[in-house]
């Protein structure tokens, strides 16, 4: 993804193309990062043979996670709508992990029936219906338990898991009790333990610590776990400013760990894999001029497009097409949506802008599309691949008949 001659590239195709044949806003990904991403991860992490299941909920189109299994991964789920897709998209059950903290009665039988490789429990009270289910079948589910290691992952509060006052896994002395009573259980066997201590982490300490945790807890329980999910979380850099996570400091204390412990590594990665192979491609509808600033209004809005609205996260905003005339005005960079927190970017130091223009939001990939809405009854928009000069439409944009 580069500018040519001032015009910005998807692989061999312009965005201007694009927009002309698609219309704004959609969404474009290019396929080469995706298996640029995935040889990345591999590259720093095959060495432990691990599972790679991809977190599903961070890119749910299905067309796109068909590319992502013939690329190898396996699927993080969390939902049974997450897991039919997986499915559907020909990831082997034998390669799907299932988590969450409030899955269903139905869901956990879906899932059972499905033989999917592990359920990755998180209370007391969903192992007592897991071994309810599996008693009626007269069957062995495997599961694991997901620890909550209570561990600072030093990210944004709203995407921590790893902490005691989050709602996520059990506490060590439950774990402890669970796995201990569950030896004895005719129909519940626990394989793996499981962690995950949060997303966009771009400091591989609070790793570290997760390991320091989940290595005390096996060392106390003494017990042999066939799996060891370390979950996602691994941070990418959205814009210059901000740090990267040191894979090979993160991929040491695994190693360290893998020492000590023969189980089988599982990773859930979402963002690290597809965050940063797609952009969100949008026209200026208006320009509004207050005196202190120009509200520049796009034809993308919080519906598409959800991050900055709801974790004020920022995404770097460029031009499709590059002039040399400086704006000295401030933008700031909205949708149409009425809401005041429909709002994606301030910036000071754009090119000049005029009505009628393209810009694109960058590293769109993860959490996305798969947080778009309807909301103000708009329709989500299209999604399309890029592979070299070949153009896919991986999901067409919603009809409005389709969703009044
Ligand atoms: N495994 C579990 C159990 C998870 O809960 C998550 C993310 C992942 C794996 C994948 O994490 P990743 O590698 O993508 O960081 N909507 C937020 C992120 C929420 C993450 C929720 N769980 C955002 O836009 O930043």
């Amino acid at each position: 993804m580069r500018y040519i001659n001032n015009n910005y590239f998807i692989e061999n195709v312009s965005l201007q193309r694009l927009a002309k044949k698609f219309s704004t806003p959609f969404y474009c990904y290019s396929y080469e990062k995706i298996k640029k991403n995935i040889q990345n991860f591999n590259s720093k992490f095959g060495k432990f043979s691990p599972l790679v299941c991809f977190a599903i909920k961070s890119n749910t189109n299905l067309n796109l996670i068909r590319e992502i299994k013939n690329l190898g991964l396996g699927a993080d789920v969390v939902s049974k709508g997450e897991l039919m897709l997986a499915i559907k998209a020909g990831i082997s059950p034998k390669k799907i992990v299932f988590s969450g903290v409030g899955k269903t009665e139905s869901e956990l039988l879906y899932a059972i029936n499905k033989k999917i490789l592990l359920i990755n429990s998180e209370s007391e009270s969903e192992i007592n219906i897991i071994e309810k289910i599996a008693k009626k079948k007269n069957s062995t589910v495997d599961i694991g338990i997901r620890l909550n290691p209570n561990t600072d992952a030093k990210t944004l509060k709203q995407i921590s898991t790893g902490k005691k006052d989050n709602k996520f896994g059990v506490d060590e002395k439950t774990f402890i009790k669970l796995v201990s009573r569950l030896k004895k259980s005719k129909f519940l066997k626990v394989k793996c333990l499981s962690v995950h201590i949060g997303s966009q982490i771009t400091n591989h300490k609070p790793y570290e610590k997760m390991l320091a945790a989940v290595d005390k807890i096996i060392d106390k329980l003494k017990f042999k776990f066939e799996y060891v999910d370390l979950g996602g979380g691994m941070g990418i850099s959205y814009g210059k400013k901000q740090n990267k996570l040191n894979y090979n400091k993160y991929s040491n204390a695994i190693e360290k760990f893998k020492k000590k412990h023969a189980s089988k590594i599982i990773f859930e990665p979402g963002r690290s894999i597809i965050g940063d192979t797609a952009l969100l491609v949008s026209k200026i509808i208006y320009l509004k001029d207050n005196n202190s600033k120009v509200f520049v209004i796009l034809d993308a809005a919080m519906n598409d497009m959800m991050r900055p609205a709801l974790y004020g996260a920022e995404h770097q905003i460029l031009p499709v097409k590059k002039n040399k005339l400086k704006s000295k005005k401030n933008y700031e960079f909205v949708g149409p949506i009425c809401e005041s927190t429909d709002k994606f970017l301030s910036s000071k130091n754009f090119q000049k802008l005029k009505e009628g223009d393209l810009v694109f939001l960058c590293d769109v990939g993860a959490y996305g599309s798969s947080l778009s809405s309807n909301y103000n009854l708009r329709p989500k928009s299209p999604e399309i691949l890029i592979n070299k000069s070949k153009i896919k439409v991986l999901k067409k944009r919603q009809r409005l008949e389709n969703i009044i």
